[in-house]
């Protein structure tokens, strides 16, 4: 590595601010070629600070116009101006320092602060890009009220919107207007928005609890206008779900969700001004999946619950992110399961983290909940602040019980409105709430790493008493080699012949939430631990860590009879699908080692057959039957040994290839039972149906002639985007090359002008593995489709590629390496955001015998690289320690 190292920030070196800014006037210009921010900033100093403190305001890429204090011209001996900072001394206890800076947004590629995409005016300021719009003490502990002017070419902008309410609007000389907007609530800088251009509206009202008239507005471009009504509808739902769930209202009169296409995440929670990436509001059925339906309906729920949990009450510091990030996922996953199926989101969000999150806590960028350093924050919003984060609000809430859980939030928002507080100040309010001591718990919050529960039993026929021995370990990660012992609430129960038996466990109370006493939550809290059940009539199976009740990794030696057991006749569907996943692992693993097996594990076939029999909510039955994903096995095989993507592909291809043959006649029955032939609607009902049909359809059509015509049929006469991709990746791997090419083809002439169905089509390519993956993303670089600017197209085509094609990112002569490395080379200038994101799949390369020299070669040549973002910089630093 070269030139001067970026520096790492602790939380250990937390300092209160010398002074606050009770309130910001901002006045923008907005010009074509640049534009001018004049504010003027209302400074005091804080009572801890001493009568010479600096007053130290961030700022970067901004040129300096003019710069006063108290209407007097500053003498430049009373302030420093460097690359990053602007530093005034002298100051009185309070006054109001005026800066005018000039910035250029039309060349702004990071997509942070204030830029343009397609034409319009947006900012993007969390975490750090207030600073490249303005000097200010660009820190989430600084609350200011802002009042802001904002000036524009009246026919380019009609639109001029920025947080809170609109004061003024008036017309001025040359053409332009204005828009004068004021936001009473105090604000976090991270939390400002301003946006100017041509956008048409969709309005809708909603009546507080209160019975207050909110007016709802969806900003989008005129040609997406009829796209925007899932969004409104899942606003409204959300609103109304946060009234009756957690006792929250909206607080002010008017509520924005503006969409933008160059958009560096799924979206902003700006007070009032919510602005998305169009791929999470944009809903129409031939442009959106049926996951992209859910998928937009839990984002537009999630910045909205921002609106308490991340504004009214916001994060201290940036260590603190998870404060509002994983309690708002919490809410958002909780809202998904209320409005749909409760065991389903389970299941879904558990395949997330044991997939994706244990892969983050076991590689080289592996953090706590609440990290204690980092070198740049935009690095921190991972799995671990947002899902683990999301997973240790969800274990308070098993510990708690709904009741105290929700006295303790309402306590936390009572207590702390308008504040920046802790994750201490979180936990504090639910031990209070609640009367718990949490303090053991909270090292969920400080411990990096996914715990491991071994569990082993033992049964004393005679009797009739059944002990379990749980024992937890979590691994060394970087920075962290002894772990402590965590509070983890392992739900469970105890399966018998007959069904759950009842429970009755030495020395603890009957779990008063289940009424029939099959179910309890073990307190598992030491290094080893037994718990003892009395009273049995048989040996159960034990049922273990049902619903996913804690990020954990469990190891509990099953027999394959037992796993079928679970399938067939446990209550908890997370266990059933987690059961029939392990049988699947099983045979794969099988597979992997003996190539040319060729029988179908019976006990495997019994399982999947009582699944298709069983009326199940269909969707978790799709999820049933899919195999384990090729990323998740990698991850399996990476935690005990080392992962081979080639074996891992080719033991999958058997296996379907299996399964499809065992139950062809299942399969076709399924289909055509399940087979939606009502015209599309993104509703429940029909959304598990297509589950389970396209899993269907894919069996039908592996290796088999007639499968692929029928699913080729599929794809034409699909009046949905579901569908039709469900057939094109099918007859993409199973069909011959011509037919895949001509069904290519057709999706590209029926929507080019779609750029959210273009994205999905780039990622079809980069995902095929048939033929030459390389060579084809390469030309699809080329192709007008792509953008390499828009981070939607780098995903779709890239990050597809790196992560869901395995067998060709990991090709032996490492080209594949070499071309993720040449797109982060230039994105690492343009964007860096996006740049290390990109990143992640090479920064594992320990998981892989074969590819790891390969990938760390190419770790190393980037790291080489002149002018290194502290963004990539922090992620090969660490990825080469
Ligand atoms: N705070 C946003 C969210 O979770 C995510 C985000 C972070 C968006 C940083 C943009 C930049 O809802
Ligand atoms: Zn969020």
């Amino acid at each position: 590595m070269r030139d001067a190292q970026p520096k790492t920030i602790f939380l250990s070196e937390y300092k209160a601010p010398d002074y606050g800014i009770s309130y910001t006037e901002l006045h923008f210009e907005l010009f074509d070629d640049h534009s001018l921010v004049h504010a003027r900033l209302h400074f005091k100093r804080s009572d801890h600070a001493s009568d010479t403190a600096t007053l130290v305001l961030n700022g970067q890429e901004l040129e300096l116009q003019a710069l006063a204090l108290d209407g007097e011209t500053l003498a430049s001996d009373d302030y420093e101006l460097s690359d990053d900072f602007l530093c005034v001394s002298g100051l009185p206890a309070s006054g109001v320092l005026e800066t005018t800076a000039r910035i250029y947004p039309q060349s702004n590629t990071s997509l942070e602060g204030l830029y343009r995409s397609r034409g319009l005016f947006c900012t993007q300021c969390e975490a750090e890009g207030f600073r490249k719009i303005t000097w200010f003490p660009d820190r989430p502990d600084v609350m200011s009220t802002y009042h802001v002017t904002v000036d524009a070419d009246a026919r380019q902008c009609p639109e001029l919107l920025s947080n809170g309410n609109l004061v003024q609007s008036m017309e001025l000389p040359g053409d332009r207007h204005r828009a004068v907007w004021d936001d009473p609530f105090p604000k976090p800088s991270y939390l400002f928005a301003l946006v100017a251009g041509n956008l048409s509206r969709v309005e809708d009202t909603f009546i507080t609890m209160n019975g207050r008239k909110v007016r709802l507005i969806i900003l989008v471009e005129e040609k997406d206008l009829d796209k925007c009504a899932h969004a409104m509808d899942s606003l409204k739902r959300s609103m109304r779900w946060d009234e009756e769930r957690f006792g929250r209202e909206y607080d002010l009169d008017v509520f924005h969700i503006v969409a933008v296409d160059d958009f560096n995440m799924g979206a902003m929670e700006n007070k009032s001004l919510n602005i998305f990436n169009t791929s999470c509001v944009l809903a129409a059925p031939d442009t959106t999946t049926d996951a992209g339906y859910q998928r937009i309906e839990s984002i537009v729920a999630h910045e909205y619950f921002h609106n308490w949990s991340g504004n009214r009450v916001t994060c201290r510091d940036w260590f603190q992110l998870s404060l509002k990030e994983g309690f708002t996922v919490f809410r958002d996953a909780e809202f998904s399961a209320d409005m749909g199926s409760r065991s389903l989101k389970r299941v879904e969000d558990a395949m997330v983290m044991r997939t994706l999150q244990f892969a983050e806590d076991a590689g080289p960028m592996s953090h706590p909940v609440r990290p204690a350093s980092f070198i740049e924050i935009s690095n921190f919003y991972t799995l671990t602040v947002y899902e683990k984060g999301a997973e240790v609000v969800r274990m308070l809430h098993t510990l708690l019980g709904e009741e105290d859980f929700r006295r303790g939030s309402d306590l936390y928002f009572d207590r702390h409105d308008g504040q920046a507080v802790t994750c201490d100040d979180f936990v504090s309010a639910m031990e209070d709430a609640s009367g718990k001591n949490l303090s053991d718990f909270k090292r969920w919050y400080s411990q990096a790493g996914t715990p491991e529960l071994t569990i082993r039993d033992d049964w004393d026929a005679e009797q009739g008493v059944y002990t379990l021995s749980v024992s937890q370990e979590t691994p060394a990660t970087p920075g962290q080699s002894d772990k402590e012992a965590l509070v983890i609430p392992l739900a469970m129960g105890l399966l018998g012949e007959a069904g759950n038996l009842r429970l009755t466990l030495d020395g603890e109370a009957p779990d008063p939430e289940s009424a029939d006493n099959t179910h309890r939550i073990l307190i598992v809290d030491k290094p080893e631990q037994e718990f003892r059940f009395s009273g049995l009539p048989e040996c159960p199976t034990p049922s273990l860590l049902r619903g996913f009740s804690a990020p954990v990794r469990v190891d509990y030696p099953y027999t394959r009879e037992q796993l079928l057991a679970l399938v067939s006749r446990d209550d908890d569907e997370f266990v059933r699908w987690d059961s029939l996943q392990q049988l699947m692992v099983s045979a794969l693993q099988e597979l992997q080692a003996e190539p040319h097996r060729v029988s179908l594990d019976p006990l495997l076939e019994e399982a999947v057959n009582a699944i298709c029999s069983q009326s199940l909510d269909p969707a978790v039955q799709a999820d049933m039957l899919r195999l384990p994903s090729e990323t998740y096995l990698a991850e399996l095989a990476s935690h005990s040994g080392k992962a081979d993507v080639h074996g891992i592909f080719r033991a999958r291809q058997a296996l379907r290839q299996a399964l499809a043959e065992t139950f062809r006649e299942r399969w076709q029955q399924l289909f055509d039972s399940y087979r939606v032939t009502a015209p599309y609607a993104a509703i429940g009902e029909q959304i598990g149906a297509r589950a389970l049909a396209n899993v269907a359809l894919d069996y039908l059509a592996t290796g088999d002639e007639q499968g692929v015509s029928l699913a080729a049929q599929y794809y034409f006469s699909a009046d949905n985007l579901t569908n039709r991709l469900v057939a094109l990746r099918t007859v993409l791997r199973e069909g011959d090359a011509a037919l895949g090419d001509s069904l290519i083809d057709d999706f590209y002439a029926r929507f080019k002008d779609e750029t959210l169905a273009m994205n999905h089509w780039l990622s079809v390519q980069a995902e095929n593995t048939s033929g030459d993956s390389i060579a084809r993303v390469r030309a699809l670089m080329e192709h007008p489709a792509y953008d390499s600017r828009n981070p939607n197209k780098i995903r779709a085509l890239i990050g597809a590629f790196a992560n869901a094609n395995a067998v060709h990112f990991h090709k032996h002569d490492g080209a594949g390496y070499r071309l993720l490395g040449e797109v982060v080379e230039t994105l690492n200038e343009q964007n860096p955001q996006i740049a290390s994101r990109l990143l992640t799949p090479l920064t594992r390369w320990n998981n892989y015998a074969q590819g790891a020299t390969l990938m760390r070669a190419e770790l190393e040549r980037l790291s080489e690289l002149p002018s290194l973002s502290p963004d990539v910089y922090e992620v090969l630093s660490k990825s080469l320690a």
